[in-house]
């Protein structure tokens, strides 16, 4: 049985490295950001209303705010550990957000808002949910996102057939050790790494889906012209607009 991916998080010893782990882990998750920034059609100047699901240590919300300094963020999270980490990266661009904390399952009324959003984006968090649940928070979504607003999504997913999935991982595991500093014994060896990331899925509940069901998850949830914008092995950055009634 899975873990639960709120209570994985909210462990000040394990999220006090999470960044630096995540550099090891998923080192396309800065690339990832910087495409997502790409593909969002506002004016640099606009007032756009922003919001960052399983915002975590704020990475993702950071750079919103200093990409769109007149943009303000709805920053969602459940573990209250990372949210304490995000505090030293946002610095003074903590003023233009607003922490949200509350199980995205489960998000309160006021936070979605129907039409009030420009964007909602969200990195390496919706993979911790089942199809039906991602299904029905999308939804919620779509429904907060103002006509012409955007959903933009950086995940990991897993590949249509085993055999490449393995192949993948095997990838993911050399990796890894590749960029491990040498006296990370979690990294040291392919069973050790393995094992970690093993426990690591177990503990969060991670459950991600393929990117085709992804795609079909964001385009069901009233989001059809959605696409997927990039992908490199295991990840991928997902979305598209609520279309504008023409
Ligand atoms: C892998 S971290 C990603 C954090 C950040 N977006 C990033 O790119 O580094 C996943 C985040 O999702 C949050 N999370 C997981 N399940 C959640 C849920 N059901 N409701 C709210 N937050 C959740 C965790 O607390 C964690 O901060």
């Amino acid at each position: 049985m899975g873990g639960d991916s709120l209570k994985a998080y909210d462990v000040p010893e394990r999220v006090r490295t999470y960044d630096i782990d995540m550099d090891v882990m998923h080192p396309l998750r800065h690339k990832m950001i910087e495409i997502i920034l790409d593909i969002v059609p506002f004016n640099q100047e606009a007032a756009l209303k922003v919001m960052d699901l399983g915002a975590g240590t704020g990475i993702f919300s950071a750079r919103v705010l200093e990409k769109f300094p007149n943009a303000r963020v709805t920053a969602v999270d459940g573990a209250e550990a990372m949210v304490d980490i995000a505090a030293d990266r946002l610095g003074p661009l903590a003023n233009r957000l607003n922490w949200v904390i509350a199980d995205f399952r489960r998000l309160p009324a006021e936070t979605v808002i129907a039409d009030s959003y420009d964007l909602v984006i969200s990195s390496y968090a919706l993979h911790h949910l089942s199809t039906g649940e991602k299904l029905a928070l999308l939804k919620q979504v779509v429904c907060a996102l103002k006509m012409g607003g955007w959903f933009l999504n950086a995940d990991i997913v897993v590949a249509e057939d085993e055999s490449i999935e393995q192949r993948m991982q095997q990838l993911r595991v050399a990796g890894v050790m590749s960029r491990a500093s040498a006296g990370d014994q979690r990294f040291a060896g392919v069973e050790s790494t393995r094992a970690y990331l093993s426990q690591l899925q177990i503990a969060e509940n991670d459950q991600p889906q393929t990117a085709a069901t992804d795609l079909k998850i964001i385009r069901d949830a009233g989001l059809p012209a959605a696409e997927i914008f990039w992908k490199e092995l295991n990840e991928v950055v997902t979305g598209g607009p609520r279309l504008v009634d023409r």
